[in-house]
């Protein structure tokens, strides 16, 4: 595991690395990559950025598609008005055969272009702005602080992925929605599901359903009385007016859900598990608590969790350092690739909430970028500063091979189980 003291990554721009064409195309590698270190890109990425930046690779669905791993290129691309985020797209790169039939049926909105695209973004915006978000501080507070009490009460050990971080993403989606007694294990198994690419489309199908079932029903309540909440608000702006229909009002609040849980989650999750590696930056931040807006900026970089969520198919040849991405080929955009790209962050490996010009690609880049970046930040501004404060005292509950397990088959980096004692 790369620590700031064995990190071998360089700000120095490698020598190796050229803008020249590529002389030939390797071949295609698999896709994904497995991370060696938790807390870092896979060390393959630094190979590909150097000698391969537009690299050919297969897909466990056997399909192939292009990964692209420099900073500039990822925002390149991107930004570019000729890839499509349509997910009915022949070539689409998903990782999962259930992915692309389900998305192809749901049509969630993350995976569709303009207009349609256009229109529900703009449904949502308005709920996530940093004035709205900003004004949730002291619901997310109070969440967070009794979500703490019931793990501490319950004592240790404890899973920190069920107690706490998902515990937390899930609570705070519910409350913004409308839903009430959220029922946390249902929505985590809803987004594992769904999520994982060894899910069959009739699995994630029944998994989604599920959740509609639910959202369905809550609609037919706020229609009747409409409360100050999410699902209210869309109900009486949008469905009673006739502008979106009762399925696609689902599919929005089902992608809203599942996009800002899971994402959350192995964030929280994973940056615990950082702070606990690397006891001098918890002991940064227990000093110097108004460091955490950068903290937080600095570990979404690090961890890019959503490495391998910005899938794309090019609408028409696309040049990209070198060479050309052919019309209808799927591309993949790998936000972990660009954030620890040493031509645009020094010593990529290197944890450091002092860092200056963060302009991370965590949230992605382009239309597509996060809707929900201002709740993401404040949930983990507000879940990470009041574990510093309130459990100096927290460790894992034993041996590291023992208490951590990495979720590998999910469209999201993240942790299955952290068991942690105080
Ligand atoms: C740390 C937490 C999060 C991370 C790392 C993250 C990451 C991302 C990324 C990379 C994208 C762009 C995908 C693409 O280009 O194809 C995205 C889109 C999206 N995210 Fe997040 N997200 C997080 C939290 C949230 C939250 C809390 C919500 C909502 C409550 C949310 C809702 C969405 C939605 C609806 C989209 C689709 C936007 C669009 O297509 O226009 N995310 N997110």
């Amino acid at each position: 595991m790369n620590t700031p003291e064995t990190s071998t990554a360089s700000h120095v721009a490698d020598p190796l690395r050229t803008d020249a064409a590529p002389e030939a195309a390797a071949p295609p590698r698999d896709f994904p990559i497995q991370r060696g270190c938790p807390f870092a890109a896979p060390p393959e990425y630094d190979a590909l950025r150097t000698h391969d930046p537009v690299a050919r690779v297969t897909l466990p669905t056997k399909k192939e598609a292009w990964a692209v791993t420099r900073y500039d290129d990822v925002r390149e691309l991107l930004s570019d008005p000729r890839v499509s985020a349509d997910i009915r797209r022949p070539n689409f790169p998903a990782l999962g055969e259930g992915e692309q039939e389900a998305g192809a049926r749901f049509r969630p909105f993350i995976r569709t272009d303009a207009p349609e695209h256009t229109k529900y973004r703009r449904m949502l915006l308005p709920v996530f702005t940093v004035r709205r978000v900003r004004a949730m501080r002291p619901a997310v507070q109070a969440r967070v602080d009794e979500i703490l009490d019931a793990m501490l009460a319950a004592g240790g050990p404890a899973d920190l992925v069920s107690a706490y971080a998902n515990a937390v993403s899930t609570s705070v989606i519910c409350e913004l929605l409308g839903i009430p007694g959220e029922n946390l294990e249902f929505f985590r198994d809803v987004t594992r599901i769904s999520g994982s690419r060894n899910s069959t489309a009739e699995q994630v199908a029944e998994a989604l359903g599920g959740l509609f079932g639910l959202l369905a029903d809550l609609v037919g309540k706020r229609r009747e009385e409409p409360r100050d909440d999410l699902i209210s608000k869309l109900v009486t702006e949008q469905l009673v007016p006739g502008h979106v229909t009762m399925d696609q009002l689902l599919s929005t609040l089902g992608i809203t859900i599942n996009a800002g849980r899971e994402t959350t989650t192995s964030m929280i999750a994973l940056s615990t598990l950082l702070l606990l590696d690397q006891p001098e930056l918890r002991e940064e931040l227990r000093r110097d608590p108004s460091l955490m807006p950068a903290a937080v900026d600095e570990l979404l970089r690090v961890l890019s969790v959503a490495d391998s969520i910005p899938l794309r198919v090019a609408a028409e040849d696309i040049d990209l350092s070198g060479r050309t991405i052919p019309a209808d080929d799927g591309v993949i955009a790998l936000l972990a690739g660009a954030n620890h790209d040493p031509e645009q962050f020094d010593e990529p490996e290197r944890v450091d909430f002092h860092r200056t010009d963060n302009h991370h690609v965590a949230f992605g880049y382009g239309v597509h970028q996060c809707i929900g970046q201002h709740l993401a930040r404040l949930e983990l501004e507000v879940a990470l500063e009041t574990l510093v404060r309130r459990v100096p005292t927290l460790r894992l509950a034993g041996d590291r091979d023992d208490v951590v397990v990495v979720k590998h088959d999910s469209a999201t980096f993240g942790l299955e189980e952290l068991k942690v004692t105080w």
